[in-house]
């Protein structure tokens, strides 16, 4: 069912800042910022050749990420986002398994574009876990 880690996400006080570290102190290639407000962020991704890294800044009021900057100001992991073939059926193994799905378990559309669900933390080993349909 689990296919590559297509990304880690990484929560930021300071977009600007993250970003530097990840193109200057690091030598990586960055993208330029994108808002999305629907999803309550602005986003830079970081191509590292086998995966990306996001760094995700809170946009308006009631980002899904402001409680989580709330307990961990400088930053920190936020989640990892796996591929799958089939959302639907990997939604129903994992609920069938006893999983929780996060919010009312029908995919949304995620940064990507593509059909995105959340893995309640506590039952895959303390982190965050987001599948996409790639
Ligand atoms: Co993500």
């Amino acid at each position: 069912m689990l296919g590559r880690l297509n990304h880690v996400a990484i929560a930021v006080p300071d977009l600007v800042a993250a970003t530097a570290i990840y193109r200057d102190t690091l030598g990586a290639s960055v993208s330029a910022p994108q808002a999305l407000p629907e999803h309550g962020v602005t986003v830079v991704f970081v191509d590292t050749g086998n995966t990306k890294i996001e760094l995700l800044q809170p946009l308006g009021e009631g980002s899904p990420i402001a409680s989580f900057l709330a307990r961990n100001p400088s930053g920190g992991m936020h989640h990892l986002c796996y591929e799958v073939d089939d959302i639907i059926a990997a939604r129903d193994r994992l609920t069938a398994s006893g999983a929780r799905i996060l919010g009312d378990g029908t995919p949304k559309i995620g940064a990507h574009g593509k059909p995105v669900l959340f893995l309640h933390p506590k039952d895959f080993a303390g982190t965050l876990v987001e599948l996409e349909q790639a």
